[in-house]
């Protein structure tokens, strides 16, 4: 980040001041120094604070609040408090409040409630984010600065008047005239043409299914419509303090915002990531969105922005982090990018909606694990000094496309459970417990430098993406690509011709028909090499047109049949997963696929449970070994100096229950 004289980490996170009285401070700045804080984010929820009336700023409690903290040696991330509007504003707009799709208008009294077109909003946020620029712009405390906050987390869609307006503005730039507009929404099924641009109205709660190209227009709009407000503040940021970064937080794998055309416009790509402890796959779901979050950055060094220390308190149910896990979870973070560790929030709230939510200083105070987990991890970041700035290259690709995936979720198709990140998790998963290395890439990228693509479900997709595909298996790629792709143009129009239309050639098959599978149900299936395995989701009659059967349906209505599938291209092949297979099935599919494609794992004969990630830099490679089991293990590793953790003994490295460890492999004879 900018202005840091030697390179180091960041390790820090929210901090309140104006939630505590003004004699707390000094103590709060003098614990985050003990405890190797770089970096706290501040104001983030403080617009009625800053300006208490309209017109009225006061911002003497946020100058001694930085002024101590540049004092202390902390930096800040500093927020532009336009997430939470204040009450007066409310009061003299109550329409700038947003409406739920059935037409209820949101009520005040939380956050987020706005309506992200509304001129109201958009002025008086404007007006703030410019008194903050033009006040700290040129502050020594202000490393980085915080756009809004979760665009899009609480309300992805306002369905509001000015919203119908401001949607018919951007349709209107969009198709140019009302035929465009109708051919692209097929306006002839139902009897839905339109003749005045006033009649367009947001997708509302209606009789039966909505317009599905209305309705995907309208996500499309809506995440240009946050887009237009990040990128107003940003615009006066970037004017007013030139050289200090801006981002805000995304909130990972959540339907709002098109991250990847939101991620061109972030100096750094910065990720909220709240993973339940309770859940099984928390660290593979994590890492999945800790890949995202890298790859959205082109690969550069990525910011977590926030996470628990322990517990939330926004589930039914809120375990903490077992021991160990909060430190692990934050190197996971590292190992796969990240260049600092940041959480929510530094002192625990003693009122209102997040007292329950754990924080780096807890209640307890510091007399407490909690605040010694804090000291340690800041300590181990200490240590890490020197990985600032390294990055991690991956050789396998799994495309991701937003468009794809609000079509995924659009009304009246052969099944609703493509949930499209538990499926990505499917496919993740084996990849990620062989510690092979993925960049989550969206359409346009440049795919050239991948052994391996992973394409999943990429029902909708534009000719360009397509053409990106077969050249990338015509000039010797390996991609890998599932049922329910191909189908449909941008608008959600079926493509002519026998499924999957745009993959065809590419496959070497035609899909018949689709037999998605009940909720839970399974389906047996038959390898030609014998293995046996079941398949969810989905089941579908598939012919070959050239491509080679590797795995049948062996029961139910396509007994005997093609579920898997591998065709060459040019001079690269495609396996197609006609299903989704069980992970025993779906492991060495990926593995021999892999193989062929000449993907290796950072490390080889580890253990199960441990992820390993290499970073390099300018000196070579960084490995991160990270145990997720709760017992020790024995790692055998290359000779190495270690950064961080025990010395290995005769090349094992003995790694505790989540315990993490970090070396530079040396060269040998
Ligand atoms: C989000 C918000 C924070 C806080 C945390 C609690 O990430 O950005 O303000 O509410 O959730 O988990």
């Amino acid at each position: 980040m900018s202005g840091s004289p030697t390179p180091r980490l960041i390790f820090g996170g929210d901090y309140n001041p104006e939630q505590w009285d003004a004699s707390l401070w000094p103590q709060d700045v003098r614990l985050m120094g003990e405890a190797g804080i770089t970096t706290v984010t501040v104001g983030v929820f403080a617009w009625a604070a800053l300006q208490p009336q309209p017109g009225r700023y006061d911002f003497a409690w946020l100058d001694t609040a930085l002024d101590l903290l540049h004092a202390g040696g902390i930096r800040a991330c500093l927020a532009t408090a336009t997430a939470s509007p204040p009450a007066w504003l409310v009061q003299a707009h109550p329409d700038m409040l947003p409406v739920a799709p059935d037409g209820r208008r949101l009520g005040p009294g939380s956050r987020q409630h706005y309506c992200p077109s509304h001129p109201a909003y958009r002025t008086a946020a404007r007006a703030l984010t410019q008194q903050i620029a033009h006040r700290y712009g040129q502050h020594p405390a202000v490393e980085l600065w915080h756009v809004n906050n979760e665009y899009g987390c609480h309300v992805q869609q306002c369905y509001c008047e000015v919203s119908a307006a401001a949607f018919r503005q951007w349709t209107q730039e969009r198709y140019g005239d009302l035929e465009s507009l109708n051919r692209a929404w097929t306006t002839t099924f139902w009897g839905q043409h339109l003749s005045d641009w006033e009649q367009i109205q947001p997708p509302r709660t209606a009789p039966t299914t909505l317009n599905p190209a209305l309705v995907l227009d309208y996500r499309r709009f809506s995440s240009d419509a946050l887009l237009e407000c990040f990128l107003a503040e940003a615009a006066i940021l970037r004017e007013v303090s030139p050289g200090i970064p801006v981002t805000t937080n995304f909130v990972g794998l959540v339907e709002a915002l098109d991250q990847h055309t939101w991620a061109r416009h972030q100096d750094v790509v910065s990720l909220d990531s709240y993973p339940d402890p309770l859940d099984a796959e928390a660290a593979a779901r994590q890492a999945l969105t800790f890949d995202l979050t890298r790859s959205l950055g082109g690969g550069k060094p990525w910011l977590l922005m926030e996470q628990a220390p322990s517990a939330v308190n926004w589930r039914p149910v809120n375990a903490p982090k077992p021991e160990g896990v909060m430190r692990l979870w934050s190197h996971q973070a590292l190992a796969r990018g990240a260049d600092g560790v940041m959480f929510f929030q530094f002192r625990q709230s003693i009122g209102g909606a997040e007292k329950w939510h754990s924080a780096l200083v807890p209640h307890a105070g510091t007399s407490s694990r909690a605040w010694q987990d804090t000291v340690r991890l800041g300590a181990d970041l200490g240590r890490l000094a020197e990985v600032a700035g390294s990055t991690l290259t991956a050789d396998i690709a799994l495309v991701l496309d937003w468009n794809n995936w609000w079509a995924l979720g659009l009304d009246a198709r052969p099944s609703s459970e493509i949930d499209l990140p538990e499926r990505l998790l499917d496919l993740y998963r084996p990849l990620w417990e062989a510690n092979l290395a993925v960049d989550v890439v969206g359409p346009g990228t440049d795919l050239s430098p991948y052994r391996m693509v992973i394409a999943p479900h990429l029902y909708l997709i534009d000719e360009g993406h397509v053409t990106e595909l077969h050249r990338y298996v015509e000039d010797g790629g390996h991609l890998v690509m599932t049922y329910f792709s191909g189908l449909v143009d941008p608008h959600d129009r079926v493509r002519p011709g026998a499924y999957p239309g745009a993959f065809r050639d590419l496959l070497g098959l035609q899909v018949e028909e689709f037999w998605p599978l009940s909720s839970g149900a399974e389906v047996a299936l038959e390898g030609q090499d014998g293995r046996v395995g079941t398949a969810g989701v989905w089941s579908e009659e598939i012919t070959s047109r050239g491509a080679k059967t590797l795995v049948t349906f062996a029961e139910g209505p396509l007994a005997g049949k093609p579920a898997v599938l591998r065709h060459t291209h040019g001079t690269g092949t495609v396996t197609y997963l006609g299903c989704s297979p069980d992970p025993q099935t779906l492991r060495p599919l990926l593995a021999e696929a892999a193989q062929t494609a000449g993907v290796h794992p950072a490390l080889t004969d580890v253990p199960e449970g441990v992820e390993v990630t290499a970073r390099t830099d300018q000196q070579g490679q960084v490995l991160f070994l990270l145990n997720h089991n709760d017992h020790a293990v024995p790692v055998p590793v290359p000779a190495s100096r270690v950064v961080l953790g025990d010395e290995p003994d005769a090349g094992i490295l003995t790694l505790a229950a989540h315990d993490v460890a970090v070396l530079r492999p040396v060269a040998t004879r």
